[in-house]
């Protein structure tokens, strides 16, 4: 898959994926994945699929109405290339925290939901439910930062909640940072992420 590999300057900080919202490129949330942790290795990958030109992760048959066949062969494809990577670059697979926005936050919970060891923690800025009606896998151990906002149009805040209910049941602890605003990606919302970034992993 298309993607960038930044270094970082300390090899034990988790490596930070990253997942673009819709029509973004995995230069997009670079600066996000500094501000949340300067040091660590970054890993960001674009989106296969191409609606009116613009990339995801994976294709919708309208606003909010996913593909779901779709959705679970790229959560295949995408979780073989985040092996494969960690190959490549010498990674520590285990060592793996998942960002993502929108688009991007939707495929990184179907790897969570698909897989226990996807990713050792994810910070998912306005995330969807990505599919229901299946057995998630344990998920103890894995802390969730799910940023939202309360008059999202396109991620209701009832829709946060069932996220929020779901990935607990599994036994993720999470934390759900609320704004006031819609779907965008605020620069508080984006500090937030980092404070909870630092207590996880640097206090
Ligand atoms: C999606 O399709 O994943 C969601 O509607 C978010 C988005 O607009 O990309």
């Amino acid at each position: 898959m298309r993607h960038l590999f930044e270094a970082g300057k300390n090899a034990d900080k988790p490596t930070l994926v990253l997942f673009h919202g819709t029509g973004g490129t995995e230069n997009d949330l670079i600066p996000l994945a500094r501000l949340i942790s300067p040091e660590s290795s970054i890993l960001s990958v674009r989106g296969n699929v191409l609606e009116n030109g613009m990339p995801r992760f994976f294709r919708r048959l309208a606003e909010g109405v996913f593909d779901i066949e779709d959705l679970k062969f790229r959560t295949v494809e995408l979780y073989d290339f985040l092996n494969n990577a960690a190959d490549e670059y010498s990674l520590d697979r285990n060592n793996f925290v998942a960002i993502g926005y929108s688009n991007g936050a939707n495929i990184a919970g179907s790897l969570l939901f698909h897989y226990k060891d996807a990713f050792k923690a994810a910070i998912l800025h306005h995330p969807m439910v990505p599919i229901r009606s299946i057995a998630l896998p344990d998920l103890s151990n894995v802390p969730i930062f799910i940023g939202a906002g309360k008059n999202d149009p396109i991620c209701s805040a009832s829709e946060t909640e069932e996220l929020e209910q779901l990935l607990s049941g599994a036994g993720a602890s999470v934390n759900i940072h609320w704004e006031d605003y819609g779907h965008q990606l605020t620069r508080t919302e984006a500090q937030a992420a980092g404070e909870w970034f630092n207590q996880q992993y640097n206090s």
